[in-house]
């Protein structure tokens, strides 16, 4: 059986950060408006900031199934919707061997035994309820967006020869977008909205302690000092919070018990991913580890 829902933003708060995701005051704030006022929550924001995985967190707290749509570039209704299974259509129809009627054949193969769900389709016709994740929505383009809206506003779809398929259950839908593309006004007003940034520095302390518990915490902490200080040069691709969990495994790994120069200039490459970025950290932030941190 599925969880109650939470009661208040402090049980949200509590639930995720159980499940192993530590929530900015916002975050769970709207994540508990979303549980309660069964609206989509629109998630942006740069990436590695944890906009899936607070899909997947909230999954695990309030103990729902995770159906996940990915999109990409082209997606369209057959992937994102429901899709009428030919093959399994035209053996009915070989089977049949003729001797049906054409109308008897159609009633048959337009079945829900020949459809086959995909997951916008599986979140809404699940008689238990689901998390779901729309992940990457900018990827798409407007025609889809415009399909998707039709579902998230009424939560039902229709589907020509079998008629409408309505939700049983509410779902919880987070959708995520890393704004390469400006979405549309109309969807935007249908949703929460949730801007996911970098965390402060004590937050990502946290994150980075929760997920390396065996980094010594003074090198934890001196790791995300330095992150966010390479997050404020103006670089092609800021560290994220899952480079710097990267780093704190590669360091734990290497068994690094500081991070001098020589450390940071070997392993640097975990954060900084762009070649002209690599030398812009080298000349800005190499240099300064020597001197005294932090104080
Ligand atoms: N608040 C948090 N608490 C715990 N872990 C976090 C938190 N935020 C981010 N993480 C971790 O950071 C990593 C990156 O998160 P995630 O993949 O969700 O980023 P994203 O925003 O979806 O990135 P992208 O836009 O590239 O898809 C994950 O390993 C996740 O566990
Ligand atoms: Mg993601």
């Amino acid at each position: 059986m599925a969880a109650t829902l939470p009661a208040t933003t402090e049980d949200v708060r509590r639930g995720l950060s159980d499940v192993g995701y530590l929530p900015g005051e916002s975050t769970a704030l709207v994540a508990f408006l979303a549980t309660r006022l069964g609206k989509p929550v629109l998630v942006e924001g740069p990436a590695g900031v944890g906009k899936t995985e607070l899909a997947k967190a909230l999954s695990r707290y309030l103990d729902r199934t995770l159906v996940r749509l990915q999109c990409y570039e082209g997606l369209d209704e057959a992937k994102a919707l429901y899709e009428w299974n030919y093959r399994k259509q035209l053996l009915r129809i070989q089977a049949e061997g003729g001797e049906a009627g054409w109308s008897e054949v159609q009633e048959d193969i337009f079945g829900e035994e020949f459809l086959l769900a995909r997951p916008l389709m599986t979140a809404i016709s699940s008689p238990e309820p689901v998390v779901l994740l729309i992940d990457e929505i900018d990827k798409t383009d407007q025609e889809f967006e415009a399909m998707l809206l039709e579902v998230l506003s009424d939560f039902q779809i229709t589907i020509p020869e079998l008629g409408r398929v309505e939700a049983r259950t509410q779902p919880v839908v987070l959708l995520t977008s890393n704004n390469t593309r400006e979405l549309t006004e109309a969807l935007k007003r249908r949703c929460l909205y949730l801007w996911l940034d970098y965390p402060s520095l004590e937050h990502e302390l946290q994150i980075v302690r929760l997920h390396t518990p065996e980094l010594d915490e003074k090198v934890s902490r001196k790791l995300v000092e330095l992150v966010q200080l390479v997050r404020e040069l103006d670089l092609k691709k800021p560290p994220s919070i899952a480079e710097s969990i990267d780093w704190a495994r590669a360091l734990l790994l290497l068994g690094a018990e500081d991070i001098d120069e020589q450390t940071f200039r070997d392993t640097m490459s975990v954060i900084v991913k762009h070649r002209t970025d690599l030398d812009v950290v080298a000349d800005r932030v190499g240099v300064k580890i020597g001197a005294p941190f932090g104080g």
